[in-house]
């Protein structure tokens, strides 16, 4: 698999990009795959980690089976364990039979730990234990269970700090940094943003039937001179909104300058603030909490406004104005079928709904920054977006 072109790599893995970092990375996914080698993929949100981890399981000898993606931040704690591995009729209240776990789902294939720094201690002895000797117990088990699974874990946290605060294992950490993948963040490698503005044009232009006229170069300028905080995903939402918003026109920089300190005023304000040189470090520390306070107050600001033009529309009969396309509701309580009559939320829990609904749209379906902005913790998120069945 070595001295493959950059080209042909891109396509293997539908990672595209061709800095040097890249070209490193998709070398040594093409190398790795095809083994049975766990891996540890590292990287900032929105980089692309999902797409890497699809990847090598779709060049490894496991294609044919199951690839079975876990989010560790987003499954309450308390079930995590039985989630992986299953549990035993009655292992605790609630467990009414016997289950199987993912990791059983998986056997002869690949298991995605995603968000592998947000999984518990007790969680993390249990992984260890099947990555050196392919065993485990179910939950309130006793029997030992044995599978073949291969492992690909993803983070965007640094694991080695996490190790240091006693929030980690060491002996896991140890035994999954063998193989690791860092994906380099969109603005360490600005050289490959024409190529995925182009790509994300293109491949939207040609799913919606749209005849899209391009970007100016001076749009483009601009968009080099961006940070793009939320990376390549960040890049995709971008592109497909400007899209639709010119009608498939040409994109030009006035849009494109509206758009970026609209979409995200924070990053677009607290940037515009003077960047720290030549600073002692308690200089550099006030600055920076004072970038981040700066930050903070836009996106309460940004909230509020969110939350009024919801109210008006949940009380004027018109839908907030940034909604691309109506939304239909019906209260949980009526077992939330969507029955496509547009009903208002007129209950506190019909608000949330729509509020979260709406930021997950916002961000493009990041729980991450969903939870963020809405101030609450991942799982929280989680469990709402199921008891809502967004
Ligand atoms: N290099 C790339 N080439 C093509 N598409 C990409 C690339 N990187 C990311 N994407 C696209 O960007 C979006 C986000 O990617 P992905 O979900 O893999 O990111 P992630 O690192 O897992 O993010 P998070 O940490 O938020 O889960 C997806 O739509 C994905 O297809
Ligand atoms: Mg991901």
């Amino acid at each position: 698999m070595q001295n493959i072109s950059i080209e042909e790599l891109q396509k293997l893995t539908g990672f595209y990009g061709s800095n040097p970092r890249v070209e490193e990375l998709l070398q040594t996914i093409a190398m790795v795959a095809p083994t049975d080698l766990s891996v540890l993929i590292n990287g900032e949100s929105g980089t692309g980690k999902e797409v890497v981890a699809t990847a090598i399981h779709r060049l490894s000898k496991r294609k044919n089976r199951s690839l079975v993606s876990v989010n560790c931040g987003a499954i309450p704690e308390g079930i995590l364990e039985s989630e992986l591995f299953g549990h035993e009729k009655g292992s605790f209240t609630g467990a009414v039979g016997q289950k199987k776990g993912y990791f059983e789902a998986a056997d002869k294939g690949t298991i995605f730990l995603d968000e592998i720094g947000e999984m518990p201690l007790n969680t993390q002895v249990k992984l260890l234990r099947v990555l050196e000797t392919s065993e485990f117990m179910r939950v309130g088990g006793t029997e030992i269970q044995k599978v073949d699974v291969r492992v690909i874990a993803a983070t965007n946290r640094n694991l080695e700090q996490a190790v240091q605060d006693n929030q980690f294992r060491r002996d896991l950490y140890y035994r999954l940094k063998a193989i690791t993948l860092v994906i380099p963040p969109l603005r360490e490698r600005k050289d490959d943003l024409p190529g995925l503005i182009d790509l994300f044009a293109r491949q939207f232009a040609d799913k919606n039937n749209i005849n899209f006229k391009g970007f100016s170069p001076d749009a483009v300028n601009l968009m080099m001179q961006y940070n793009w905080p939320g990376n390549v995903r960040e890049v995709r939402n971008f592109v497909e909104t400007a899209i639709i918003l010119n009608r498939g026109e040409v994109v030009r920089s006035d849009y494109v300058r509206n758009a970026l300190n609209m979409s995200n005023p924070s990053a677009g304000a607290a940037d515009m603030l003077p960047m720290p040189v030549n600073k002692t470090p308690e200089q550099v520390e006030r600055e920076l909490i004072y970038r981040t306070l700066v930050a903070m107050k836009l996106e309460i600001t940004e909230l509020k406004q969110m939350f009024a033009s919801f109210m008006q529309g949940a009380y004027s009969g018109n839908l907030p104005a940034a909604t691309p396309t109506p939304v239909s509701y019906v209260p949980a309580d009526n077992g939330d079928k969507e029955n496509g009559n547009a009903v208002k939320p007129t209950t506190l829990a019909g608000m949330e709904r729509e509020m979260i609904k709406e930021t997950l749209n916002r961000f493009g379906g990041s729980r991450r920054k969903t939870a963020r902005a809405l101030q609450i913790s991942e799982r929280t998120l989680y469990r709402k977006i199921k008891e809502y069945g967004l």
